[in-house]
Formats: C-alpha cells, sequence, structure tokens
C-alpha cells in the first residue's frame, strides 16, 4: 500500500463526497448550536472520527488536515471567530467542491469570511496540488526530461509558494485522516504537522487507534484501509510518533471506551490527541525552581527531566517560561529568584543535570531577613 493507497482513499472519497456513506460515519457528539449554519449535504458527509474543534480559541489559526467536505472547518470558523483564520487541506476535488461551494454560504450566515480550502497531500503540505497542476498543464511529462523538469518544479514551488508556509499555524486539527495516508508517507507527515505550526503551538488529532499490531493482510485490504480502519497505528505508537516529530507535552484528551469496529479480534476505538511544539532551543541559567505537586512521586518530562514530588527542581528559564503554560501550569508551583538575572546576562544552563535548587539559591547567600508572623487572625486574609 503506497500510491495505489492513495488512489484507493481518493476513489472513495470521491464518491462518498457524491452519496454519503454511511459505513464510514463512526458517531460524533457535536454541539448542536455549531450546525445549525451548516448545509445539510455537508452534515450528511460527516466522515469523522472525533470533534477536535471542541478544544479551539477565539481568534487562532487553525490548519484542518483532510478537511472533506468541509464540517469541521465550519465549527471552527465559529469558534475563533472573526479575528481568527481556518485553512481546511484535502486531496479529493469532490470533497473540495463541496467545501468551496459552501464556504460563501456559512460565511453570509456568520457574517464573515475566515475559511478557505486548499488542494494538497498532508504528507506534503508545501506543495500547492493546483499551482502544480497548472504548471503541467503547460509543460506535460511526455519523457524522462520533462518528469525530471516537473520534479524540479514542484520543488521550486515548495519554497517560493508553499501551500502551508513554515510556522505560520496556531493549531493543527485534523478528524478521522491520518490512518489514511500510507505507511511510507507517514514517516513525512508528523515532521510536516511540526513544521507548519508556530513555536508555542499545537496539534489536535482526532483519529483511529488499534489496540494490537495490524497485520499486512488487513493493510493490504482496500476496504478496509480506505475505510479508517487498517491504516490506523496502534494507540502507543500514534503517540510515540508525535513525540519522535518533536512535539512534547501529549495528553490523550478523549479516548473512546467502545471500539468503534473489531476485526479479528483487534479493536479500532477513535482517539483525541493533544502535543505541543515549542520545547526546542537554548537553555539559561536564571536561578528559577519550579516544585512539582504531585499526585504521583515523580514524573519525567519529554527531555528526560525528572521532577520529584515538592523538591524544588532546578530549571532553565525556557523550561520555567514553558511549564507556566498548558499543559503542565497546574501542576507546578514557581519559585522565582529574588533578584532576576537579566536574560542577556544568564550563563548556559545543563538541562541533563537534573539538579535540586537550593533556597539560598533563590534568595541570595546573604540573605537573613526577620519578619514578623503575618496579621491574619482579625478575620483578614494571611496571604
Ligand atoms: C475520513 S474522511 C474525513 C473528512 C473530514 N475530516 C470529516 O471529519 O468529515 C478523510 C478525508 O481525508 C482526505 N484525505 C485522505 N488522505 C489524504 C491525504 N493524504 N492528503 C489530503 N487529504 C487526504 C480524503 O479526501 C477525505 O476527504
Amino acid at each position: 500500500m503506497s500510491s495505489k493507497a492513495e488512489a484507493i482513499v481518493k476513489q472513495r472519497y470521491a464518491t462518498a463526497a457524491k452519496t454519503p456513506e454511511a459505513s464510514l460515519c463512526c458517531p460524533v457528539n457535536y454541539d448542536p448550536n455549531y450546525l445549525e449554519i451548516i448545509p445539510r449535504e455537508i452534515i450528511e458527509k460527516d466522515y469523522g472520527c472525533g470533534n477536535p474543534s471542541r478544544y479551539l480559541k477565539r481568534g487562532e489559526i487553525v490548519l484542518d488536515l483532510g478537511s472533506g467536505a468541509g464540517k469541521v472547518c465550519f465549527i471552527a470558523a465559529q469558534l475563533v471567530g472573526a479575528e481568527g483564520r481556518v485553512i481546511g487541506i484535502d486531496m479529493t476535488d469532490e470533497m473540495l467542491e463541496i467545501a468551496r461551494r459552501n464556504a460563501p454560504i456559512v460565511a453570509k450566515s456568520l457574517g464573515y469570511a475566515n475559511v478557505e480550502f486548499r488542494k494538497g497531500r498532508i504528507q506534503d503540505l508545501a506543495l500547492d496540488l493546483e499551482l502544480f497542476d497548472q504548471k503541467l498543464r503547460k509543460h506535460p511529462v511526455t519523457g524522462v526530461n520533462s518528469f525530471l523538469a516537473a520534479e524540479a518544479t514542484s520543488n521550486e514551488l515548495r519554497t517560493t509558494h508553499p501551500l502551508v508556509p513554515t510556522e505560520s499555524i496556531d493549531v493543527v486539527i485534523s478528524n478521522c485522516v491520518l490512518n489514511l495516508v500510507s505507511p511510507d508517507a507517514k514517516q513525512q507527515l508528523f515532521p510536516e504537522i511540526f513544521r507548519v505550526l508556530k513555536t508555542g503551538g499545537r496539534a489536535v488529532i482526532s483519529d483511529i487507534v488499534s489496540d494490537e499490531d495490524v497485520p499486512t493482510e488487513l493493510q493490504s485490504d482496500p476496504d478496509l484501509w480506505s475505510g479508517c480502519i487498517s491504516g490506523s497505528l496502534r494507540e502507543d505508537l500514534f503517540l510515540e510518533a508525535f513525540e519522535r516529530a518533536g512535539f512534547y507535552g501529549l495528553r490523550i484528551l478523549e479516548r473512546a471506551e467502545r471500539p468503534w469496529r473489531k476485526v479479528k479480534g483487534i479493536e479500532f476505538r477513535s482517539l483525541t490527541l493533544e502535543a505541543f511544539k515549542g520545547k526546542q532551543g537554548p537553555c539559561f541559567e536564571r536561578n528559577q525552581a519550579i516544585i512539582y505537586k504531585g499526585p504521583f512521586k515523580e514524573v519525567l518530562d519529554d527531555d528526560n527531566h525528572r521532577f520529584e514530588r515538592g523538591k524544588r527542581s532546578a530549571v532553565c528559564d525556557k523550561t520555567f517560561q514553558l511549564y507556566r503554560k498548558a499543559p503542565y501550569g497546574e501542576l507546578f508551583e514557581f519559585v522565582e529568584p529574588m533578584t532576576e538575572i537579566p536574560l542577556v546576562e544568564a550563563r548556559p544552563f545543563a538541562c541533563s543535570a537534573n539538579a535540586l535548587r537550593h533556597p539560598k539559591q533563590t534568595k541570595g547567600q546573604d540573605y537573613q531577613e526577620t519578619s514578623a508572623a503575618s496579621q491574619c487572625c482579625d478575620g483578614g486574609s494571611c496571604v
């Protein structure tokens, strides 16, 4: 299954764009308020397995991978509001046709237009397939020389007119599509999601995962593959793929208790995952510490920092700032140094040391202050 798998997937969704296919519909609970302005022909072609749009915020720039008829994009458009933007990517013309035809209808009901649909393959988000198609029509491939020229054109387009530029997206979402990408192309898919996200951005992905390895004979079944079953990654490997691409702070937001389908004893269920981009970068010493609040005795993060419950761990400025935000903020107490070290004066910090921070380091070696107890017994607040 590779380019053959892609052709089968395209064919199946071209047909499913014209006539709703019940076997592709996994039951999902959407907030009915957001469905009111979405035309019926889109609602009928819901081939998702989760609802990543639930986790979006106002003003965000969102990229939906494998947007299909556009339902999740049109829900996202309402959640991010007029100040946000939504881009849907799909490779199937018939799906793009429905989504693009309905975009102005949804925009009219909303009073603003913030959704667009682009043609591309989600494992190659730099290549604009419509621009490439225009070039190929002018210079068709007729032999090896024109083939090589076409390859050079595609590379040039990726640089000069990227379909989705590097670091341009706040949130990448996807609903039941990653499993459809062929095994070879999956290697390229996760780094591509990472590339297009801004530092500080996140991916929220709903997909079908398996509880056991999927045997090759099931993977070669075109119906099971294009039906979002046998291309599924084993659930732990699904998370690992994001980790390997450089994401941190991975969390399972939802995991269906009941499988959507079972094939030869293997369970296939919906899972929604969140993963963050932004742990890369230099580490500087500013005498900051964080205290892991529990409930576990100790935890290990994606950079192998080990935090023991209740202890002051020495961290670099990057980790200190990162941990103040989601998904970590609630899990830690943050101890600032009494005298701030300006970033420009800060020395490099050895992040791998897993050192504890003595309070004297935070307060200063000469700190000798003595104070009276806070006045909290008169009905006022102690803090
Ligand atoms: C299962 S449907 C999901 C559609 C939509 N996300 C939804 O929730 O209804 C899969 C969609 O992904 C598209 N697709 C599959 N593989 C793709 C790929 N490699 N690149 C771009 N689109 C792809 C198909 O054309 C189809 O529209």
